[in-house]
């Protein structure tokens, strides 16, 4: 039951996370493009300013499921007398997982943080090339998690 628990939670951080980054990369951000960039830089700020407190919490839930579900199975093993080997596909999960919840503190308290005073200070420059690295590293975040889907899901 704990172990389903935190495999449900584990699925659904991961599903708000993804889900979240493909609508902002792809349905969002091209109708956005189309705006003068004060408006835009503003209306993204917030967006994304939201967005990332869920992320934040979504990450961190999947980091301490995930790494609970693994000290559980291993401890099982090890209790029942036998010896623990991570499968490769979990190994490649926890190691672009804990790369990806990293690429999203940067873009959270680096980027965000960047975007955050160009529009306090109306710098639509510096604002609209703090965007532009968000995207880059937003699009990265999300081909690693479909990455790591394809290969956890098709293992
Ligand atoms: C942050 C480090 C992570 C660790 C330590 C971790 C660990 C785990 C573990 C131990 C399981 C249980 C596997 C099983 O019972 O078969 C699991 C399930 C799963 N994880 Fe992760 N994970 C991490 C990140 C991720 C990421 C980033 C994704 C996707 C982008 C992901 C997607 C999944 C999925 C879809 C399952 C369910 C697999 C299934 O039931 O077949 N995990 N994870």
């Amino acid at each position: 039951m704990i172990y389903a628990t935190l495999k449900t939670l584990h699925v659904l951080s991961i599903i708000v996370w993804v889900g979240g980054m493909v609508f902002v990369h792809f349905f969002l951000r091209p109708v956005v493009a189309e705006l003068e960039p004060a408006v835009r830089l503003r209306l993204m700020h917030d967006v994304l300013g939201r967005f990332f407190q869920t992320v934040l919490a979504a990450s961190l839930l999947t980091l301490v499921t995930g790494v609970w579900m693994l000290g559980r199975v291993a401890k099982q093993v090890v209790q029942s007398g036998g010896s623990f080997e991570m499968p490769l596909a979990w190994t490649f999960m926890a190691v672009i997982g804990v790369a990806m919840v990293a690429i999203f503190m940067h873009i959270r308290f680096v980027l965000y943080k960047r975007l955050s005073r160009a529009v306090a200070a109306s710098d639509w420059v510096a604002g609209g090339a703090a965007l532009a690295q968000t995207r880059n590293w937003v699009a990265i975040n999300l081909g690693l998690g479909v990455l790591v889907l394809l290969v956890t899901l098709l293992r």
